[in-house]
């Protein structure tokens, strides 16, 4: 059985155009698996807390076994949603773009579910590094909404949207490899504009929904 983890980006709530959007797929999507498990993740509005010396001490500690303790403590919040995730096969990330790229509270949840040893591998190979992701099966949907048009494939400022090739990235590197994003672009644009590409972001996310 299929379960889906929603992780929500936007600092905005009821005004969000993300969070709304992937709320309509995730009715879609339970209409289709009514008994699926949801389980939302909010790191828009709730303080997930960034990197500091003290974790990378402990992520990184040389035998992750014989990790003292008080360091354990340091990992508490980064386990957590290395789990969820885990405990997920459909994973739906809501966030709108932030300055060419994924607001802080995405990128902070990055910054905790990448962890070595649990989500990749690193390995050296005659001083060469070799990485390998240790997360499988998992597809991967990304909901946005932009201000301005024109940052998907082939768009005029696709090379200003390090939103996109950031999460692709950073999911592909950890082994999910199964990765849609749909948009709703223009919110700064014209009203008329921007309702209609939160439509057509809609239908694709309903079409979506009976496959994903
Ligand atoms: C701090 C901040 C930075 C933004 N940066 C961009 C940007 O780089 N490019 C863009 O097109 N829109 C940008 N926007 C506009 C948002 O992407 C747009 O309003 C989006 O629809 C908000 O989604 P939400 O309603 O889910 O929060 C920015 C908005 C804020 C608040």
């Amino acid at each position: 059985m299929s379960n889906i983890l929603v992780v929500q980006g936007s600092p905005r709530g009821e005004r969000s155009h993300s969070r709304r959007l992937a709320e309509a797929f995730v009715s879609a999507w339970q209409a289709v698996h009514p008994q699926a498990q949801v389980t939302r993740r909010e790191v828009g509005r709730a303080l997930i807390a960034p990197v500091n010396e003290a974790f990378i001490a402990a992520a990184f500690y040389p035998e992750p076994e014989a990790r003292p303790q008080v360091m354990q403590a340091d990992l508490t919040l980064s386990d957590t949603l290395v789990e969820e995730l885990k405990a997920h096969d459909r994973l739906v990330i809501a966030a709108p773009m932030h300055n060419f790229s994924v607001p802080s509270g995405v990128k902070a949840w990055i910054d905790q579910i990448v962890r070595i040893g649990l989500t990749f591998n690193h390995s050296l190979d005659n001083g060469v590094s070799h990485y390998e992701p240790l997360v499988q099966g998992k597809k991967a949907l990304i909901v946005t909404s932009r201000g301005d048009f024109g940052f998907g494939p082939g768009g005029p400022l696709e090379h200003m949207n390090h939103a996109d090739t950031l999460l692709r990235t950073v999911l592909g590197f950890i082994g999910i490899t199964d990765v849609t994003v749909v948009a709703a672009e223009g919110e700064e644009s014209a009203e008329r504009s921007f309702a209609l590409s939160c439509a057509e972001a809609e239908e694709r996310l309903l079409a979506l929904a009976r496959t994903f």
